[in-house]
């Protein structure tokens, strides 16, 4: 009986990890200003979609923690910038903060509406005013 219970959850257990292969986990952290939080959450894999619809994904599904975002829209580039996260901006012309995506530590080249996640990735945003962080 027992034996049969512990061998039920090895397995999950196993499927749990075969699954791992298709989340990615995604941060943002603000340690900043204030109001200062550390949010993440691990989200699944879904086809052809960038990393700015699993921000809206992340709202909805816990939408006490990833309460919201804003984001402009530049043709130039083309793609949008996030301008503010749970109602935190960074301020460029202030103190050169701004929201740095990184995934699993590197900063990315894209932006959030040219980016697709891949398993295992570990993106973070992180509002950062490190004049050293250029690549
Ligand atoms: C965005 O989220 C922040 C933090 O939860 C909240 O204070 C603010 O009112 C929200 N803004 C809007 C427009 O809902
Ligand atoms: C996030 O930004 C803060 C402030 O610039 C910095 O101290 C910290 O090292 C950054 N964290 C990461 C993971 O880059």
């Amino acid at each position: 009986m027992f034996t049969k219970i512990f061998l039920c959850i090895i397995l999950f257990g196993i499927m749990d990890a075969k699954d791992n292969r298709k989340d990615f986990k995604y941060t943002v952290n603000n340690v900043l200003q204030d109001p200062r939080f550390t949010e993440s959450i691990i989200l699944k894999i879904k086809p052809r979609r960038y990393l700015i619809d699993y921000m809206e994904e992340a709202c909805r599904i816990a939408p006490t923690r990833f309460t919201n975002f804003t984001a402009t829209y530049f043709p130039s580039v083309p793609g949008y910038l996030i301008n503010a996260i749970n109602g935190v901006a960074g301020n460029y012309n202030r103190d050169h903060s701004f929201w740095q995506i990184l995934n699993k530590g590197v900063a990315l080249v894209v932006g959030v509406s040219q980016y697709i996640p891949r398993p295992r990735d570990n993106i973070m945003f992180n509002l950062t005013d490190s004049a050293t962080e250029h690549h």
